[in-house]
């Protein structure tokens, strides 16, 4: 559902819901990753793009105060969260996206208005298009709407993803906040994750499609894998005696191999790898070089499964399938997106054929793993935004 549609859909809820029209509308986008995996808590560089998909929320002030309501208007839950103390987690769970950005506003010495807000979501849940990153910056910039205080993006990112440490004990690098707040119609974003540099990389040639592959296998990050990747990074780090593993050579890890454990460093392969790979993409992108990108789209997918261990035999499935068709039925690229562990793929291919490519993964993967998949194709979208307000 465009934008447009979609706010005006949450706008008829709000009204439904609180018997008056909204005064603000706030949207921030999901985002799929292109390359640049697992790379960002490594001070490396990543390359996502924001997608055609959003949350996006519709408030006006509340007449009691002390209080923000929240409506989810798709599961017909409601939240109501105290704003009279410093905001704390609490119930339903998916408040402590919103709750957890509430108290970054509070914590920079903002008082926060006491609101009713109605929300709905078109990221996939637990689909690896960080529909979390989604509901954080969205609830940021209806808050920046709401207070007329604008926040620097950036700060905008690093307070939303305080939120997911704090809030969701998730500790998660800054790739899906930096995308959600920062994206732009028509590009992707090279992010160099240490300096936090952005690079807009243009991504218009109409002759190439990034389809997203939905494995409809959830994944769920909280559940402490990630957090051992990090740990087990770090570890890596300091075998190797650098900050971070952005200022490893693959040449220094080869050396010092003998020092520690194969797990290790096969993580550490895959990172110092992928940094380079990413690095290579976004200059074939600038070129339109796109075969070259998709050979470094199968690399990077076939790293994050073997050394790295993200991956899960649904998504392989589906990138197997992709490498099937191959270059001469359209599919340049194909790889797992995202934290891992389920979730989605983003296949690069031939916008003439996209149509046919997407049928016959559908096909193929629902025959293989009997479940339905859910595909989709996405310009690269605009970050956040204030619809109304
Ligand atoms: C999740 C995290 C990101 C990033 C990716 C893996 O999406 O939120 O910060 O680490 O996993 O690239």
């Amino acid at each position: 559902m465009p934008l447009k549609q979609l706010a005006a859909r949450v706008a008829a809820d709000f009204e439904k819901h609180y018997g008056r029209p909204p005064r603000w509308i706030a949207a921030a986008p999901g985002r799929v990753n292109v390359i640049g995996e697992h790379t960002d808590y490594n001070d490396g560089f990543v390359l996502p793009m924001a997608i055609e998909r959003y949350s996006v929320m519709a408030a006006d002030a509340a007449s009691a105060p002390g209080k923000i309501s929240v409506y989810d208007t798709h599961f017909k839950e409601s939240a109501a969260i105290d704003i009279s103390a410093p905001v704390t987690k609490g119930e339903p769970k998916w408040s402590n996206y919103i709750r957890g950005v509430l108290a970054g506003f509070q914590r920079r010495g903002v008082k926060l208005p006491a609101l009713d807000i109605a929300f709905m979501s078109t990221v996939p849940l637990g689909g690896g298009l960080s529909s979390s990153a989604a509901l954080e910056v969205c609830t940021a910039t209806l808050l920046e709407a709401a207070t007329g205080k604008t926040m620097d993006p950036v700060e905008k990112a690093l307070l939303a993803q305080q939120a997911e440490h704090e809030f969701a004990g998730v500790p998660c690098g800054i790739m899906d906040q930096f995308i959600s707040a920062l994206g732009r119609a028509g590009h992707l974003l090279l992010l160099d994750c240490r300096t936090r540099k952005t690079e807009l990389v243009p991504m218009s040639d109409p002759t190439v499609e990034l389809l997203v592959v939905n494995t409809n296998v959830k994944h769920e990050l909280g559940s402490g894998e990630y957090a051992k990747r990090r740990a087990e990074c770090e570890q890596a780090a300091k075998i190797l005696g650098v900050k971070s593993l952005r200022d490893a050579t693959a040449d220094q890890l080869e050396q010092a191999k003998g020092k520690m454990s194969d797990v290790v460093y096969r993580r550490a392969r895959h990172v110092i790898g992928e940094i380079e790979r990413t690095i290579h993409a976004a200059e074939g992108i600038r070129q339109s070089n796109w075969p070259t990108v998709g050979q470094l789209m199968y690399a990077s997918h076939n790293a994050l499964r073997d050394d790295y261990e993200v991956s899960c035999t649904e998504l392989d499935v589906v990138v197997d399938i992709a490498e099937n068709i191959g270059l001469k039925g359209g599919v340049y690229g194909c790889r797992m997106t995202g934290g891992g562990f389920g979730g989605c793929c983003v296949a690069l291919v031939k916008a003439s054929a996209a149509e046919g490519i997407a049928k016959k993964i559908a096909a193929d993967y629902q025959k293989k793993t009997n479940i339905e998949p859910a595909i989709f194709a996405s310009r690269p979208a605009a970050g956040a935004t204030i619809v109304k307000g």
